[in-house]
């Protein structure tokens, strides 16, 4: 939420104003996390605490800042794998182009054979926005067969509401954030 922080995002996701541009006039930098092992391991705590009674087959996360929650899927037990922008990584499966709030278009590819049809999948992400990238990892999850049971994110921007519109698409994915 742009006009109101909770004291959780307060504490873990450094506010930069007007960054990349004039138009986003509070940027949350979740990197800042990484710097604080406490804050870090309250993070993993909390999201492993929700998926373990989850039956969850495998976990992905979103290029690049997904990549923060890898320790997620070691709490857990679980394999992890990486939804990637295109022309970064061999054997390859894309998706549709879709778009973002403010960094364009892109395009999402899941690792051959990285999910299996009939596996129950959760997704993370530090930071749901429109809803673009979600919505393009549930379907090019979905299309391998798979099943999305849970899209975790650390911060919402409730007033673009890229949650509502993920969850109308796919009500069985519930977003999830804190
Ligand atoms: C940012 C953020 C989310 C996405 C949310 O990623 O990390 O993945 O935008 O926006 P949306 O809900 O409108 O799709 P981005 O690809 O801009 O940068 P990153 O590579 O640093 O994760
Ligand atoms: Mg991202």
């Amino acid at each position: 939420d742009y006009t109101q922080d909770g004291p959780l995002a307060r504490e873990i996701a450094q506010v930069i104003p007007y960054f990349p541009f004039k138009g986003i006039p509070r940027f949350y930098d979740v990197g800042g996390l990484l710097a604080s092992p406490t804050h870090f391991q309250k993070v993993v705590d909390i999201m492993a605490a929700r998926y373990g009674d989850l039956k969850i087959d495998a976990i992905g996360g979103f290029d690049a800042r997904g990549f923060l929650f890898t320790p997620v899927a070691l709490a857990l037990n679980k394999p992890f794998f990486m939804l990637r922008k295109k022309g970064k990584m061999p054997n390859t499966i894309y998706g549709e182009q879709y778009t973002k709030e403010y960094a364009g278009s892109d395009c999402l590819g899941i690792p051959r054979g990285a999910v299996k049809p009939g596996d129950r999948v959760l997704l993370i992400d530090d930071l749901v926005a429109t809803g673009g990238t979600l919505t393009a990892g549930v379907e090019l999850v979905e299309a391998q067969g798979a099943t999305v049971v849970e899209c975790a994110c650390m911060v919402e921007l409730k007033f673009l509401e890229g949650a509502k519109k993920v969850q109308s698409k796919y009500p069985h994915a519930n977003v999830w954030g804190f």
